[in-house]
């Protein structure tokens, strides 16, 4: 299959592994980027890949990032200070539902749009343990989490065919190759994934999504956890 994917956030650690494994399957990527410098070296330099520059709320930036595209994977999140999630949030607050409203006023009807979301968000918060509910109502995390219900609600909102994809903890372990679709599944303790085997799911859900080959499924939600 030829298919063309943006991805929105390619400079964040998930972003990166995303755009690396579109490219690594011969697939066109495109992305939007606030500053081409924060992308990694290797993507910087791969002539395959297109970039575009501007903000995320810019709608012609957004576009054009867009064009031609029968997949759109959002992986932007608010940035904490220090990397903390007590060290408040560095920028703004909203930026992914800030990312999905831009993208929704000029996508094309048919692209597929795949949001990174967190175990946690709307229903999926009763599933939390407590000592993570407690985690994130104490700390800026709550910041992030209101924006990824915000965006989940714009896009369950639309007529865009799009799927939400809940990720517990993440970690920088290697990929594994292991299932991680936990839909359904009963969660216990801190599960975790790694961003690396994260990545490839966000790209096949893309791909399955792609070309209406979701069309019973216009509104699609999958929680992602390492293991079965
Ligand atoms: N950490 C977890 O355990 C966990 C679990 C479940 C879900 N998630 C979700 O996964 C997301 C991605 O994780 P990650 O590790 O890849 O995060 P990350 O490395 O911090 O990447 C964040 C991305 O968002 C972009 N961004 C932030 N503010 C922006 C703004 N104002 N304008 C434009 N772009 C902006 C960043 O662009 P710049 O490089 O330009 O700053 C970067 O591309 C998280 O933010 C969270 O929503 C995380």
């Amino acid at each position: 299959m030829s298919a063309q994917v943006t991805i929105i956030g390619a400079s964040g650690r998930v972003g990166s592994l995303v755009t690396r494994e579109v490219l690594r399957r011969g697939l066109t990527a495109r992305v939007l980027v606030r500053d081409r410098s924060r992308l990694s070296p290797d993507l910087a330099a791969n002539p395959r890949l297109q970039t575009t520059v501007g903000q995320i709320d810019d709608p012609s930036a957004m576009r054009t990032a867009l064009a031609g595209a029968d997949a759109a994977i959002v992986t932007v999140g608010v940035r904490y200070r220090r990397n903390h999630p007590w060290g408040g949030v560095d920028g703004r607050h909203d930026v992914v539902p800030a990312a999905i409203r831009t993208l929704l006023t000029v996508a094309d009807s048919d692209t597929y749009v795949v949001l990174l979301s967190a175990f946690g968000v709307r229903e999926s918060w009763r599933h939390l343990p407590l000592i993570a509910k407690m985690i994130i109502r104490t700390s800026s995390l709550s910041v992030g989490y209101a924006g990824l219900a915000e965006a989940e609600d714009l896009l369950d909102g639309s007529n865009q065919p799009h799927a939400l994809v809940r990720a517990v903890t993440l970690t920088d372990g290697p990929a594994t190759g292991g299932p991680v679709d936990a839909s359904g599944r009963q969660l216990r303790g801190n599960p975790r994934v790694s961003r690396a085997d994260l990545a490839v799911f966000l790209v096949d859900t893309a791909l399955s999504g792609a070309g209406g080959r979701a069309s019973t499924e216009r509104s699609r939600r999958v929680l992602v956890a390492a293991g079965r």
